[in-house]
């Protein structure tokens, strides 16, 4: 018997569960999960829509826009979309590309500290308010990026 979680009807392997990594932290007056509900409220289209809007702020942006490699826009789009399916759709399509998301790992190329972090949660915050019209859904996953962009931070602000 398959004592794992379940996300979606999908069973979870211990591995997927870690891959989960950031908890939300949403109180919905529902029996369904908050990734249920999210998911249910944005699917691939919402999601899609969400990150075009983000991204669309970055590649303006003086602070983080150059971080991003300048050539490959549709491919950053792509990563992002698809690690938001997989967070909340468990749709596998990140894992099959990218394997374990590894994201703070993944991050240490790229100085993040406290304004780095406050800026992409700004650009974020814009495209959520422009693209998310349930607001308790917005309010979920505002709150789950702040927590992942807090977590992606690997400069202490001391060495600024
Ligand atoms: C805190 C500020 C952040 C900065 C400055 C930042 C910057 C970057 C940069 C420069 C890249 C590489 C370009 C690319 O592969 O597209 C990247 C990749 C990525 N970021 Fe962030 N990021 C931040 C926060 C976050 C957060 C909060 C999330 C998710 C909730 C996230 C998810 C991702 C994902 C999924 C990738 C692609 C990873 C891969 O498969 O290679 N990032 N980020």
């Amino acid at each position: 018997m398959n004592k794992g979680k379940s996300l979606r009807g999908i069973s979870l392997t211990k591995d997927h569960v870690a891959m989960l990594e950031f908890p939300v932290k949403a109180r919905f007056s529902s029996l369904m999960t908050s990734e249920e509900i999210i998911w249910g409220e944005l699917g691939e289209k919402g999601f899609a829509n969400l990150v075009s809007a983000f991204y669309q702020r970055v590649k303006k942006d003086d602070l983080i826009g150059p971080m991003y490699p300048d050539d490959d826009w549709d491919g950053s789009e792509e990563r992002l979309r698809d690690f938001l399916c997989f967070r909340f759709g468990a749709v596998m399509r990140y894992q099959e590309k990218r394997g374990h998301p590894r994201l703070r790992m993944r991050h240490m190329p790229y100085r993040i500290g406290i304004k780095e972090r406050d800026r992409w949660m700004e650009l974020m915050g814009g495209a959520l308010d422009e693209t998310v019209t349930h607001e308790e859904v917005r309010e979920a996953l505002r709150s789950f990026f702040t927590g992942v962009a807090d977590f992606m931070r690997n400069r202490p602000e001391a060495e600024r």
